[in-house]
C-alpha cells in the first residue's frame, strides 16, 4: 500500500480512533487544576507557565495555584507593576512570557469588554498567544472544536501516521496541523485534546513509548516509533564565560539592572571584561544554560567603582526583587 492509501487509512477509521483514546481518558485521565476550570484566564495562565516547565514541577510547587492567588482576574494583573509581573514569575524561565500574559489581559479588558473571545483565531490575534495556546484556551474553557499540537501531540501524531519528515520543518508544521484537525473529535473537543495530551505524556513517551498498554496501539503506523519524531538538525551548544563581582559593603551589594529585551528589568551581579579581572583569582564558578549556551559564571570578591547603571542594594530587599534563579543562587552562595 503505498503510504497516502495508509494515511487515509487511520482517517477512515478514526471515529473508532476517538472513541478508544476518549474511553481510555475518561476512565483514568489525571485530575488537574486547570482541568477543573472552565475560567479562559486560568487555562490561559497555565498554557503559558506550562510551555517551560515540567507538569510535576508546576504541580509540586503549587506555581499554577500561588499565581492565580496574586492575579486572579483580568483587572488584578492589568494593573500589576512590572517588577510585580517578574517576582511571581521567578523561577519559570521565558519572562516575556508573563509581560504577555499582562498584555493579553489589557487587550480582553479593552477591545473585549473583558470576555475572552472563545474563537482560536480571534484568540490568537491577542498578545503573546500563538496557534496552540489559541486552539487550547478555545478548546479547553469553550469545548470549540479547535485542534492543538504541542511537543507530546506532535510525537503522538508522527508515529500514529509514521511520519518520516522533521516536524519542525514548515512543512511537518503544516502537516501535524492537518491531521490534528482532522482527528480532533469535533463533539468533544476538550476532552479530545486532554486525552490525546495525556497519551503523549504517558504511554507514547519519547525514549520508551509504551504500546502495549497504548489504547489507540491499532490504528499506529509506526513500526519503530522510538525512532519518531525526526527533526532538523539542532543548534550547537556555544561555551561562553561570564566574569561577575561580588562587592558587598554595609550589608548591601552591588548590583545591576538588565536593560536587554529578554531580561529587562532584572537585576543581575555586575559584570566585567576578562582583562578587568586579569589580576584577581575568581573565588568560586557557576555553571548555567541559557538558550543555546552554556555558561560558565566566574565570581571575584572585589571591590570596584560602580559602573553608571549600578548601585548598592540591601541584602533583604533581594528576596524581593526579579533575579534569574541561577545567578540568585550564585549571590546566595557568596553572602
Ligand atoms: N501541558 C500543557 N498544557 C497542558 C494541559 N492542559 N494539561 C496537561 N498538561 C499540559
Amino acid at each position: 500500500m503505498d503510504k497516502k492509501a495508509i494515511t487515509k487509512g487511520l482517517l477512515s477509521t478514526r471515529s473508532a480512533f476517538r472513541k478508544s483514546l476518549i474511553k481510555w481518558f475518561e476512565q483514568g485521565g489525571k485530575i488537574y487544576p486547570w482541568r477543573a476550570t472552565d475560567n479562559p484566564w486560568k487555562i490561559l495562565v497555565s498554557e503559558i507557565m506550562l510551555q517551560q516547565t515540567t507538569v510535576s514541577s508546576v504541580i509540586a510547587n503549587r506555581r499554577f495555584e500561588r499565581f492565580l492567588e496574586e492575579f486572579p482576574d483580568l483587572e488584578t494583573i492589568s494593573k500589576a507593576p512590572e517588577d510585580q509581573l517578574l517576582r511571581a514569575w521567578e523561577g519559570l524561565g521565558y519572562y516575556n512570557r508573563v509581560r504577555n500574559l499582562q498584555r493579553a489581559a489589557v487587550a480582553v479588558l479593552s477591545d473585549h469588554h473583558g470576555a475572552f473571545p472563545k474563537d482560536a483565531t480571534i484568540l490568537e490575534s491577542l498578545p503573546g498567544i500563538g496557534k496552540y495556546t489559541a486552539g487550547a484556551v478555545s478548546s479547553f474553557a469553550f469545548n470549540e472544536p479547535a485542534p492543538i499540537v504541542d511537543a507530546n501531540i506532535a510525537r503522538v501524531l508522527a508515529r500514529l501516521f509514521n511520519y518520516h519528515s522533521p516536524i519542525d520543518s514548515t512543512a511537518g508544521i503544516r502537516q501535524l496541523w492537518e491531521w490534528a484537525e482532522s482527528l480532533l473529535d469535533r463533539k468533544h473537543p476538550r476532552i479530545f485534546n486532554s486525552a490525546i495530551m495525556e497519551l503523549g505524556q504517558t504511554y507514547c513517551s519519547p525514549k520508551k513509548p509504551d504500546c502495549q498498554s497504548c489504547p489507540v496501539r491499532k490504528f499506529c503506523l509506526s513500526t519503530s516509533p522510538e525512532s519518531l519524531p525526526l527533526k532538523k538538525p539542532r543548534r550547537k551548544v556555544v561555551r561562553v564565560d561570564e566574569h561577575a563581582i561580588f562587592f558587598e559593603k554595609d550589608k548591601s551589594i552591588l548590583l545591576a539592572q538588565e536593560s536587554g529585551d529578554r531580561r529587562k528589568g532584572f537585576w543581575r551581579l555586575p559584570l566585567r571584561n576578562e582583562e578587568e579581572v586579569a589580576h584577581l583569582e575568581p573565588e568560586s564558578k557557576f555553571t548555567y544554560s541559557i538558550t543555546h549556551h552554556r555558561v560558565t559564571l566566574y565570581l571575584y570578591r572585589s571591590e570596584v567603582t560602580p559602573a553608571s547603571a549600578e548601585t548598592f542594594v540591601p541584602v533583604y530587599k533581594l528576596d524581593s526583587l526579579p533575579i534569574a534563579s541561577p545567578i540568585r543562587r550564585a549571590i546566595e552562595a557568596s553572602l
